[in-house]
């Protein structure tokens, strides 16, 4: 704990001279040469600030994660830090979402006034923005090839240089990886999850077709084919999982990123989420797709915002605005692979039996 050094004037601690002189609105300085100062500028300039002051607040979390994240052994108790922190960012993106809310009280009209004034700049130039998406694991290379043009193509030497220094840092995606592939439980000396994982995959993909079969007679040839080129999909969506050259083939496609020892021990710890030692392991991992989910939900409320403003006219960062908004939202997505997991879950009373020697170093007390 800190002692107190003397007294401490709130204005002064705060720097609130620097701070509350750090808006200027351009139609202020033209406003001679033009109709006057638009009121709303500084609405537009305060909201885009506290943006970036939270955007501040995120990157000292997200660091302070990746210092301990890196390291190839995390304590219990600092993997709980890790989430805490996670925590924090989940409520801090909850804010970023509502202030659209204030920014969208300023009418298009309001925004066309004093909108060319601003041109070229445009949140393509938020390096804040680009280091949280850097940082938590979208590499500039996983963009499409117009995105990665733009984004660096608008952007001063210094920031670029800065962001490209950036991307050669560990990443909460990779961490995530390496933690993932250390998982110790799913084979140990005489079990291996995997093979009785499949069993159980084998035996409810047998019940299926049982099931296609037994109602065939109320099915036309047609419907029955149809599912069952269904099921032999499903059949190999799950072998896929298994076979290294699939999953290989869907990293070199941009289709997966997490290595597939990753993969499979994400699904482990999903499947006996309820286990005592997963508990804190589940709930990172579910920290992690919120965030996901949220960035993904703030980049649709700000293309729904930027169409709202700017129907189907071009950013003053010069892409086609809405349209390249709503694409960035589909397809810069960090934890995906999470998300896919899903589709690998079977029911609780599927799940093979993890025998009494696993289970004890899976539980607090047994
Ligand atoms: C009137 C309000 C706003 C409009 C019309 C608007 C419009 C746009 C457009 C059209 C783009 C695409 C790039 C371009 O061509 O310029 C963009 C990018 C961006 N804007 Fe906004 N924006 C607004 C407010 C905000 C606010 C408040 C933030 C908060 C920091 C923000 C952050 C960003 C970021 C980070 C990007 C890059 C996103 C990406 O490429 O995925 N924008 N904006």
């Amino acid at each position: 704990m800190h002692k107190n050094k003397g007294p401490v004037y709130y204005g002064d601690y705060l720097q609130l001279p620097k701070l509350l002189d750090s808006q200027l609105p351009l139609s202020r300085k033209y406003a001679d040469e033009t109709n006057g100062e638009c009121h709303d500028e500084m609405l537009f300039i305060v909201v885009h600030q506290v943006y970036e002051l939270w955007f501040k607040q995120i990157l000292h979390d997200l660091d302070a994660i990746l210092s301990v994240f890196n390291k190839t052994y995390i304590p219990e108790v600092e993997l709980s830090s890790i989430i805490q922190k996670l925590e924090r960012i989940k409520k801090i993106q909850g804010l970023l979402i509502g202030q659209f809310d204030v920014l969208e009280t300023m009418t298009p009209m309001d925004f066309l006034e004093f909108r060319d004034l601003l041109i070229p700049a445009s949140g393509f130039q938020s390096v804040q923005f680009r280091e949280i998406e850097i940082k938590l694991g979208l590499h500039t290379n996983d963009r499409m090839d117009v995105d990665r043009e733009f984004f660096m193509g608008r952007l001063s030497e210094k920031d670029r240089a800065h962001l490209t220094e950036v991307e050669s840092s560990p990443t909460i995606l990779k961490c995530l990886e390496g933690w993932l592939e250390r998982l110790p439980y799913t084979n140990t000396s005489g079990f291996n999850f995997w093979d009785e994982y499949q069993k159980s995959i084998n035996a409810i993909l047998k019940d299926d077709q049982d099931i296609i079969e037994a109602n065939s007679a109320h099915l036309t040839e047609r419907a029955k084919m149809i599912q069952l080129e269904n099921l032999k999909m499903t059949r190999g969506t799950f072998e896929s999982l298994f076979q290294t050259e699939s999953h290989d083939e869907l990293i070199k496609n941009n289709q997966r990123k997490l290595s597939q020892k990753a993969i499979l021990n994400a699904l482990f710890i999903l499947l006996y989420r309820h286990e005592s030692m997963l508990t804190l392991p589940f709930h990172l991992i579910t920290s992690l797709m919120d965030i996901d989910e949220n960035f993904t939900t703030w980049r649709y409320r700000h293309a729904l915002l930027a169409q709202r403003m700017l129907g189907t006219k071009i950013g003053t960062g010069g892409s086609s605005g809405h349209q390249y908004l709503k694409r960035a939202a589909d397809n810069n997505r960090v934890f995906l692979d999470l998300f896919n997991l899903s589709t690998f879950l079977i029911p609780n009373s599927r799940l093979p039996k993890i025998p009494l020697e696993v289970k004890k170093k899976l539980s607090f007390n047994v």
